[in-house]
């Protein structure tokens, strides 16, 4: 008996992917609860491998394959993504397999190419482009920028069945194959986690993208993502919360996020909370040597204030918020309301310079940033806590 068995996931899909269960560091994001790499097997007249996985698990992959055909009898591969999470061993795949034809979106089939020495030509496929399969048939949207360019959606028809890619997924190593087999708060957290870090810059395209799959009146029934666990119930449970996170309508939760050297920076921080607190303002403090930057990103997806404080070191922020904040711009969070706050020795450039970040962040600026020169007074502890109320304030009149 295989040490891995396919697992049957609608009439002619099988789930051959593999189980990450120890990655904890994603480029940049912390993935706390593992990942998976998920791959499909259409067993149609043209049996048809979707995606594969990340170059040490290519056993997994075959022997789950091998659990219900022989992987020789593989006549097309369908990439629907070219990072290496899901190409890294597609190479050695073709190899083994000799498949009839290998697919990709046209941008798929340069980036491919672009990444690896391949044995056989990329076929490039484009919006609406259909392959039969002989007795199904798979349908092809390109999603350019969802979050690569060569990002593409495939589509069984028979079976309404949407091979998402990244799309819907999350990081998320588990034996269920079945979000409807997991615990709701896991699930919503881990996608949010998941949209925060990796889909946020894109959240206009994929409002449009949604607009689109809904005045197409296409029909879908299973979810298939690349990442973590398969949506076959209640599928409106992630449409819906895919357009809110990407709508980014702020709440009156506002963030505090702030790193420190003496604890002054910290003093003002606890402040400042106090202020945003009496305004009305939900809080979260996030110290930068205690929290991660991704946990920042999924806190930033439903708040509706960003408050920034760092000690200057050597005429710079600290290297933590640099690190964070650096993430976040990237990221590009909209509908923020925000001001900055810094402790310093003899030289003084954090707040400032906080500032300038947050302005480039598109943060509307709320209130003049506030500054201590070593330990903060009552007086300067005033001002943090007016600024915290001032925040808080306008984010009242923002939310409504
Ligand atoms: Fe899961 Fe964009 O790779």
């Amino acid at each position: 008996m295989a040490t891995f068995n396919a697992v049957k996931i609608s009439e002619s899909v099988y789930w051959v992917g593999a189980i990450d269960w120890t990655i904890r560091e994603f480029h940049g994001y912390a993935t706390h609860r593992g990942s998976t790499y998920n791959a499909y097997l259409i067993l149609a007249d043209k049996i048809t491998l979707i995606d594969t996985v990340k170059a040490p698990f290519v056993e997994e992959l075959l022997e789950r394959i091998r659990s219900v055909i022989n992987p020789e009898d593989i006549a097309y591969i369908v990439s629907n993504h070219t990072e290496m999470d899901h190409s890294g061993c597609l190479s050695e795949i073709i190899r083994a397999v000799h498949p009839e034809k290998v697919f990709a979106s046209v941008m798929g089939a340069k980036a491919l190419t672009q990444h690896f020495t391949l044995p056989q030509e990329i076929v490039p496929l484009k919006t609406g482009d259909e392959l039969s399969l002989g007795n199904k048939t798979l349908a092809f949207t390109e999603t350019r920028m969802l979050h690569w360019p060569d990002s593409m959606f495939s589509y069984l028809k028979e079976e309404r069945l949407l091979f998402s890619q990244d799309g819907f997924g999350m990081h998320l190593a588990s034996e269920e194959r079945f979000t409807d087999e997991l615990d709701p708060g896991v699930l919503k957290y881990e996608a949010a986690t998941y949209f925060a870090n990796i889909l946020l810059p894109y959240a206009n395209l994929i409002t449009a993208l949604l607009d689109k799959v809904k005045a197409s009146g296409l029909d879908i029934d299973v979810i298939a993502p690349d990442h973590g666990p398969i949506w076959r119930k209640n599928l409106s449970d992630i449409l819906d919360s895919y357009r809110v996170w990407a709508e980014q309508k702020p709440t009156n939760k506002a963030i505090v996020l702030y790193d420190t050297m003496w604890h002054s920076t910290e003093r003002m921080a606890r402040a400042v909370e106090e202020g945003l607190r009496e305004g009305g303002a939900r809080v979260k403090v996030m110290a930068m040597n205690a929290s991660h930057r991704s946990d920042v990103a999924y806190e930033i997806l439903d708040a509706g204030a960003l408050v920034v404080g760092s000690p200057t070191l050597n005429n710079n922020i600290f290297p933590t918020m640099a690190d964070v904040l650096t993430y976040l711009k990237g990221l590009r969070p909209k509908n923020l309301v925000g001001a900055a706050f810094g402790s310093y020795g003899w030289s003084g450039e954090s707040a400032g310079q906080l500032n300038d970040i947050l302005r480039e962040m598109k943060v509307e600026i709320v209130a003049e940033p506030v500054k201590s020169q070593y330990v903060p007074t009552q007086g300067v502890l005033a001002q943090c806590h007016a600024l915290g109320l001032n925040v808080a304030r306008r984010l009242k009149e923002v939310v409504g």
